[in-house]
């Protein structure tokens, strides 16, 4: 099973860093699989630490995609990376075993503190629209346009249909800079 998340880590000069992953759960173990060139992925190996935050706003995602990683963080317990203030609830992960890869490295860690800090509400279908635009926003140097219009005018009905405040901002974020992509040239995507 894979998660959608928000991972903070920390790097070896204690500057801290976030980033939404999609995070392996097998068993006892979780999964991370970075892409390089990776500043999370770096971080893991310098601290072999990581904080997984589980949280339904999604303007953390769409907003580290878009330049604001700017999300109150506070202490964890038992890391020394913190933790988002937001987060619903967040696990505590030190490296086990970093299986190296020129692509997309496998760093596996085991959970060492866990701990909720509020209840889930429920499934959104706007949230799932933004999580899947943000993926977008991530390969928008990857992607031809024609597919990433179809799969926007898709997302687009069940943001339009269920969305709050924050859904509707985050999606704001999430088309101005595929725009700014459109006019600029693709060497303006996330990650190209
Ligand atoms: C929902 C979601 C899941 C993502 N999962 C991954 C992932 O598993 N691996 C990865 O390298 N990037 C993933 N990304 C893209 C990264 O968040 C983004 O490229 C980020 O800048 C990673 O690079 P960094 O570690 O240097 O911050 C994901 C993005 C989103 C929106």
């Amino acid at each position: 099973m894979i998660r959608e998340i928000i991972l903070t880590t920390r790097s070896a000069e204690d500057r801290f860093h976030i980033a939404p992953m999609g995070v392996h759960f097998a068993g006892d173990e979780v999964i991370v699989m970075p892409f390089r060139p990776s500043t999370t992925l770096d971080n893991i190996l310098a601290t072999r630490q990581a904080v997984i935050n589980y949280t339904d706003d999604v303007r953390v995602f769409a907003g580290c995609l878009t330049g604001r990683r700017d999300w109150p963080l506070i202490d964890s317990v038992r890391v020394g990376c913190p933790r988002l203030a937001g987060a619903l609830a967040h696990a505590e992960l030190e490296l086990t075993l970093a299986e190296p890869d020129d692509l997309r490295p496998r760093l596996h860690m085991r959970i060492v503190h866990e701990a909720t800090h509020a209840p889930f509400r429920g499934f959104n279908r706007a949230q799932f629209a933004v999580l899947e635009a943000a993926i977008l926003v991530s390969r928008l140097n990857l992607l031809p346009w024609g597919k990433i219009e179809s799969e926007l005018a898709y997302l687009r009905t069940g943001l339009e249909k269920t969305a709050g405040a924050a859904e509707r901002e985050a999606w704001g974020w999430l088309m101005q800079a595929i725009e700014d992509v459109r006019t600029a040239g693709p060497e303006k995507a996330v990650g190209a």
